[in-house]
């Protein structure tokens, strides 16, 4: 079994995206470690367990990590995600499960210590990662990779002309785990996730599945949805977590160059990240994606009993993919 752990900042597409990664019982999920980035840490942590109570995965250990940057004031996306970061869905947590009682800096080391080969995928700010590279300078050598959601290189930012929100919430910290982090790294960034909406058509596809989770995913989606297109007159969804956690877990779906991040800390250009593309470098960033084959893996491993269907009706041949 491979070991994982998430470390996000729920989020409507982190919920998403630890739904996908739950969803499959082959990953020996270690922890879900929260950060402050969408919202503060309380609620983001909050949603973990709301998720991990929707999913009835109740053995999952919650860690809560920095509520803070490494140096910028904090900053929040609330009209993106809504007030309690699930789209204001009404779900609660189940009381039983509890936050462990572990500084986010000793749960990497002690995870680290215990299990060989162990992959960490980041949803959310670096934050986490760059103060445990500060307390345990090697200890990463001990994992097999890293692949994070964040950046922006060859498009325009979303939360700035050039920066993408991750790596914009703290700049300091992306810096450093670009440069010191001692195992490979994978960066998601927007020139992929833009790529890969989960548009109306999908969304009323998944409610005929009928179960909770198909209806707490459709209405969390549809605040995300409203958010798109009064802001960017899109109609869709923007899957930058679930693409994340796709790439990290299932093969085949994008290709990458490589390239040494550098990310800018200061300034109008605040969170922008430059690949020096020199066909070396630490970073593996994806450029491209298989969007059809992406949302076959998100629908069809969340719900199973829809991958017939939904195979109809991505290859229809009269209406073509949505
Ligand atoms: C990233 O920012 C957050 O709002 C999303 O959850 C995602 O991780 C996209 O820029
Ligand atoms: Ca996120």
């Amino acid at each position: 079994m491979r070991n994982i752990i998430i470390d996000c900042d729920p989020g409507i597409d982190d919920a998403l995206a630890l739904i996908l990664a739950l969803s499959d019982l082959d990953f020996n999920i270690l922890g879900i470690v929260a950060v402050a980035g969408n919202l503060p840490i309380q609620t983001t942590t909050r949603n973990i367990l709301r998720i991990l109570t929707l999913m009835d995965r109740l053995d999952v250990p919650v860690i809560a990590g920095y509520g803070n940057p490494l140096k910028r004031e904090p900053v929040s996306a609330s009209e993106v995600h809504g007030d309690d970061g699930l789209g204001n869905v009404d779900l609660t947590a189940n009381p039983s499960i509890k936050v462990e009682d572990i500084e986010v800096e000793a749960f990497y080391h002690s995870m680290l210590c215990q299990h060989k080969d162990v992959e960490i995928i980041t949803l959310g700010p670096l934050t986490n990662i760059a103060k445990t590279m500060m307390c345990y300078p090697t200890i990463f050598e001990a994992a097999k990779s890293l692949v994070a959601m964040g950046g922006a290189f060859d498009v325009p930012g979303n939360c700035s002309p050039v920066a993408e929100y991750n790596i914009w919430a703290d700049p300091h910290a992306a810096k450093m785990v670009f440069k010191g982090f001692s195992e490979p790294i994978t960066c998601v960034g927007l020139d992929v996730t833009r790529k890969t909406l989960l548009t109306p058509n999908y969304m009323e596809f998944i409610k005929t599945s009928g179960s909770p989770i198909a209806t707490f995913i459709n209405k969390a989606l549809q605040f995300y949805l409203e958010f798109h297109w009064q802001n960017n007159r899109v109609m869709g969804c923007e899957m930058h977590d679930p693409l994340a956690v796709a790439i990290a877990l299932y093969e085949n779906i994008g290709k990458v160059y490589q390239a040494d991040v550098d990310v800018i800390c200061e300034g109008d250009a605040i969170g922008q990240t430059i690949a020096h593309k020199n066909g070396q470098g630490n970073v593996s960033i994806v450029y491209q994606v298989d969007r059809k084959k992406f949302l076959e893996l998100l629908i069809g491993n969340i719900f199973p009993q829809l991958k017939e269907d939904l195979a109809c009706m991505i290859d229809n041949p009269i209406y073509g993919v949505f």
